[in-house]
């Protein structure tokens, strides 16, 4: 099932450093790409399928024709890497293990849109990641790929690397190019959306880590090589990080379009010592989470994920095994997106407090059955009513829980209620 476009020098010794990258073919495509027009190269990204692998799963050519024509402004591209969601683990890979694949899809993408000036930005806890990319940078500088004349050709790339402070918000596009500024890392209305007006007021492409590394394939091969794997509107290949309770935890690149149960199986090794699979968090800890049932049809694709009334998310499935107590899930997931809410709009700011205080209460054993309908309510009241959809990024998630999982909620009900009446009694 595995496929290896991606992941391909993943394995290969020192492939993140420029001389063995090189070996590998690194840096091949650009003769090729300075011989195309820059609308060229956005036609055939558009026309590869490839779709934004950050989490919401937009076109990558089609964002890119958003950029205003004729503009005296520059044009800046920023590379979001962030990955912060919990459970997401694949833009790392590309960062240590292959760099240079992710540089050379910089250039492509900074020559189609017409950027000199392309920002990476990197969550501040990514310490080891940050020198490895660091060095590719330099590497890349000192070899002529970046800087004044990118591969002797007639075009200016420089690329700086902003180290975030660790926030996941920061993920989030606008709190990003506020970060960059060097502001709060505070998301911002849109429109205007950063495509128009972006970083420093300035038209700017945001894209993740994985799409802007997928470019330099479809440079290679074409759309239509690229489109051999996949769905029909979910083209391509996805690294995804499998974790929780499976034999085999890892990352693995994979066409889009696979059953979830039979990579689960048959990728990951099944469930973790032969024990029964009560659910299953199919893209980040932000994504409606899925029964057995639920899955038996869920594709690995954007469409089916959509159908399911999940998401695709950032590829970061976890397994969750029958042990799992998923009131306790719910209230750790409750205190990372409380933590995180940056605080600008009150329903997240006070919304997501107040699901984390009624779900320990009921963990306590003080809840109510109404206790669970109110945070049922709460969902509702908060979705969607924020500048960003961090709050929804818990909600959805949390509404799932409840839903699919009510008997679970019940019991600490049940056992809180019976605890005390004992207390009464004695
Ligand atoms: C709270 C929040 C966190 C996010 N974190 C990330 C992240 O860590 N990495 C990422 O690529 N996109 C993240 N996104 C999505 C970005 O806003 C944006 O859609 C993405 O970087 C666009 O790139 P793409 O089109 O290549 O997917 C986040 C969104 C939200 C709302």
């Amino acid at each position: 099932m595995e496929v290896k476009i991606l992941s391909a020098k993943f394995d290969i010794k020192d492939a993140h450093m420029l001389e063995v990258a090189k070996q590998h073919g690194a840096y091949s495509q650009l003769d090729k790409l300075f011989s195309m027009e820059p609308v060229a190269v956005i036609e055939e990204v558009k026309n590869s399928g490839l779709r934004g692998r950050g989490g919401a799963g937009f076109p990558a050519g089609l964002k890119w024709s958003f950029l205003p024509k004729g503009l005296n402004k520059p044009v800046y591209l920023t590379v979001n890497s962030d990955e912060s969601e919990p459970a997401t683990f694949k833009d790392r890979y590309i960062l240590v293990r292959d760099p240079h694949m992710m540089i050379e899809g910089i250039i492509i993408c900074c020559y189609a849109i017409g950027c000199h000036d392309a920002y990476i930005y990197i969550r501040g806890e990514y310490t080891s990641q940050v020198k490895a990319l660091q060095k590719a940078i330099d590497e890349a500088y000192a070899a002529g790929y970046l800087g004044e004349k990118v591969a002797g050709h007639d075009f200016k790339l420089d690329v700086t690397v902003h180290r975030g402070a660790g926030a996941y918000i920061c993920g989030e596009e606008t709190a990003l190019l506020e970060s960059i500024e060097g502001k709060k890392g505070q998301p911002r209305s849109k429109p205007p959306f950063p495509a128009v007006e972006g970083l420093y007021g300035c038209p700017t492409i945001i894209n993740n880590v994985q799409t802007i590394a997928s470019l330099p394939y479809i440079i290679e091969n074409g759309a239509a090589a690229y489109k051999q794997y996949g769905t029909e509107k979910s083209p391509g290949t996805h690294l995804f990080g499998i974790s929780g309770h499976v034999n085999k935890p890892g990352m693995y690149e994979l066409p889009l379009g696979l059953p979830i149960l039979d990579v689960i199986e048959k990728v990951a090794g099944g469930v973790l010592n032969g024990k029964k699979l009560k659910a299953i968090i199919p893209g980040g800890s932000s994504t409606p989470v899925q029964t057995p049932e639920d899955a038996k049809d869920l594709t690995l694709d954007y469409e089916s994920m959509a159908a399911h009334k999940t998401m695709f998310g950032s590829g970061g499935i976890v397994v969750l095994d029958e042990t799992v107590d998923i009131v306790k899930l719910v209230e750790n997931l409750a205190q990372f997106y409380h933590h995180e809410s940056c605080g600008q709009c009150t329903p997240c700011r006070e919304g997501l407090g107040w699901i984390l205080k009624i779900v320990k209460k009921i963990l306590r054993g003080d809840g109510t059955s109404a206790d669970i309908d109110l945070l049922v309510e709460l969902c509702d009241n908060i979705e969607m009513k924020t500048v960003c959809v961090l709050s929804a990024a818990c909600t959805m998630p949390v509404r799932s829980y409840l839903i699919k999982f009510r008997h679970e909620f019940e019991a600490y009900v049940k056992k809180g209620a019976s605890a005390q009446a004992n207390v009464k009694q004695g």
